[in-house]
């Protein structure tokens, strides 16, 4: 355990990393947006079998934020975070500003298809290209052996192995398993939104995600189970829902039947805030 060094510049933390470097360590990254919990903390927990050093990005991505979305309301704690921190093997932690990140004249944005077409994308189409230019930019500031990203964020995690791959990157990218409440409520820093009659709602979605892979184990058909788990939903007290859909777990292709592993994910609204969870069929 170590209080961690804070950092906000990208040439500090090359300048740290090589110290590291220096000494034989093995880096890993953990890119996280703040206001930290146990899911989190869990990746940090898990990263420690590929990386001797672990450096924490904490940065809220006005890229992978649209218009009308929560960018200026999303919590932001530095403060609460590096406490949380100082219980984890998290030796830094980078929380750069925007400009930073994005200074004067930035131009640049990557295009991401293949597993980040669809799902997420028909409804938030700017999301990934955002995510990939973060990630991919905090990547090759701290040239990690790992970057460990959560499978709660399922599509995400794909797109960014892919991102990886495509950009021939020597960085591993292991997912981390979701963490959820005792209710089964995946952990997110958008729950601390919900007031206690959504949490409650909230609660069903995991709910709801597990009938539909008994149905889809006893037999039933794909598409039924689908559109039963989207009234199910809507039926709990979800104002809307925008996918229950049931992928080829590696490359979320539409399938139609589970010869191969397959992962059902979902999104869903509990009054404004929107939740997304996913679980292996
Ligand atoms: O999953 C997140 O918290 C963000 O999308 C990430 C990967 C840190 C990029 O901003």
């Amino acid at each position: 355990m170590t209080t961690p060094k804070i950092i906000h510049t990208v040439s500090e933390l090359r300048a740290a990393i090589a110290d590291w470097r220096g000494g034989g360590a093995r880096i890993g990254l953990v890119p996280t947006m703040g206001a930290l919990h146990d899911g989190h903390l869990s990746l940090i927990q898990a990263i420690g079998k590929y990386a001797d050093r672990i450096v924490v990005s904490i940065f809220v991505n006005p890229a992978q934020f649209a218009p009308h979305e929560d960018f200026d309301s999303y919590p932001r704690n530095l403060d609460g975070d590096c406490a949380k921190l100082a219980g984890t093997d998290a030796g830094i932690v980078f929380a750069p500003t925007v400009r930073e990140m994005y200074p004067d004249g930035f131009a640049t944005r990557l295009l991401v298809g293949g597993p980040a077409e669809g799902l997420e994308s028909d409804h938030r189409p700017h999301f990934f290209g955002g995510v990939a230019t973060i990630v991919s930019k905090l990547l090759i500031a701290a040239m990690p052996d790992a970057a460990m990203f959560g499978e709660k964020d399922y599509q995400q995690l794909l797109v960014i192995r892919r991102m990886v791959t495509d950009l021939a990157l020597p960085i591993a990218i292991p997912g981390g398993a979701i963490m959820r409440e005792a209710d089964g409520l995946a952990m997110s820093s958008r729950n601390a939104y919900l007031s206690q009659s959504e949490r409650a709602i909230a609660g069903q979605l995991n709910v709801v995600l597990k009938t539909a892979i008994a149905r889809l184990k006893a037999g039933d058909a794909i598409g039924a189970v689908e559109a039963q788990a989207r009234d199910a939903l809507l039926k709990a007290g979800f104002a809307n829902v925008d996918y229950v859909a049931v992928r080829d777990a590696q490359t979320l292709a539409k399938i139609d039947d589970l010869s191969k592993p397959a992962r059902i994910l979902a999104a869903a609204k509990v009054g404004t805030t929107r939740l997304i969870d996913n679980m292996a069929v």
